[in-house]
């Protein structure tokens, strides 16, 4: 099969393409021919190996040393399950899904295998694999987070960096649990913000957040460019404030001391869960949830694509297609 190849780090130059053997789908396994995937924040902090501060040799430890373990990357996809395991409950073959993988990736290839409890759900009928392709990353992160800080009808959250891989999915999802949002972005993403269903936008070349009066209930730093105390600043006493990257030393401190001023942090990595991709294809099935794509590229310009994926502002999802059913 085809794949793309992450043999070292760097940027997207170290990529390349590569044959390797089709997996085989174990007893309770399902074989998946992928037809789209993306390049997220994750694809490209694993590519180039930039980690959080103190996570350097940690990174390199769980991921692999000179490169990444698991060469071909891809964290989320969507595609068709083609075989599936004697024991392998849940998917037949010719089911249309989506899923996502983390850090053991894969979707940058034409075949992977998943098991029975894997985080994979039936994509929603009328939305194309593209668009099924960049549910689970953004939508699953968001969705954990937002459950975390138990996120509450009535209450205000502000979401920093609402125009990207995470923060519009959290746009969405705050206003479906009936918050009010506050969408912090560049001015060229406002309005997409506001039709995401935010209250209010900031524009952040503008207006610095952190200057605010204490207001909101819930923080969503997916940005992560201000200083805990800054964020916490913003936040009504009870607030919680979710911190998407942190370094060591700040993810110690929130685990030792998660309660400050009465405001509580929160850090972590999203689980992959099966259950919240069910509700997020639901939601789209409602229409009341959608991905939104910033561009699509065929998979033999797959690493043009981690060139715009690497660069600022592309808002939205960069989606790799792998051929059509
Ligand atoms: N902890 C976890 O489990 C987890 C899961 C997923 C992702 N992450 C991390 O979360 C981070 C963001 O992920 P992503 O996929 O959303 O990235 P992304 O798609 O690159 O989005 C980045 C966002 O940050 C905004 N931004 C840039 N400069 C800003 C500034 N000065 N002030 C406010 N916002 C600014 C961008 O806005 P404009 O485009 O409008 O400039 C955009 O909305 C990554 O570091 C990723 O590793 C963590």
């Amino acid at each position: 099969m085809a794949a793309l190849v992450c043999e070292r780090y760097g940027p997207p130059d170290v990529l390349k393409f590569a044959e390797l053997p089709r997996p085989s789908p174990g007893k309770e396994q399902f074989l998946v021919r992928v037809l789209a995937s993306t390049i997220t924040s994750g694809d490209r902090r694993v590519r180039s190996m930039d980690m959080p501060q103190g996570f350097g040799t940690l990174g390199r430890l769980a991921l692999g040393w000179h490169g990444p373990r698991q060469a071909v990357l891809g964290a989320e996809f969507a595609g068709v399950v083609e075989a599936a395991g004697a024991r392998a409950k849940g998917f037949a073959p010719g089911d249309a899904v989506f899923g996502i993988r983390g850090f053991r990736m894969g979707g940058h290839a034409e075949y992977l295998c998943m098991s029975a409890g894997d985080a994979m759900a039936h994509k929603p009928e009328h939305l194309s694999f593209e668009g099924a392709a960049a549910l689970s990353f953004g939508g699953g992160t968001a969705l954990f987070f937002l459950r975390r800080a138990a996120l509450l009808a009535g209450e205000k959250v502000l979401i920093n960096g609402a125009s990207g891989g995470v923060g519009m999915p959290a746009v969405q999802l705050a206003c479906i649990m009936g918050a009010e949002v506050t969408g912090v972005c560049s001015a060229a993403h406002l309005d997409q913000v506001r039709l995401l269903g935010a209250a209010r936008v900031i524009d952040y070349g503008q207006e610095d957040f952190t200057l605010l009066a204490p207001q909101f209930d819930v923080v969503f730093d997916v940005a992560c460019n201000q200083s805990v105390e800054r964020c916490l600043s913003v936040l009504k006493p009870g607030g919680r404030l979710i911190r998407l990257q942190a370094g060591l030393t700040e993810m110690c401190r929130a685990m030792l001391q998660p309660v400050r001023k009465g405001r509580r942090v929160i850090v972590g990595t999203a689980e992959e869960r099966p259950d919240h991709l069910e509700y997020l294809g639901d939601l789209v099935r409602q229409g009341r949830f959608r991905p939104v794509i910033a561009r699509v590229f065929p998979f033999e310009d797959a690493i043009a694509a981690h060139r715009y994926a690497d660069r600022s502002g592309h808002g939205g999802s960069v989606v790799i297609t792998m051929g059509a059913l």
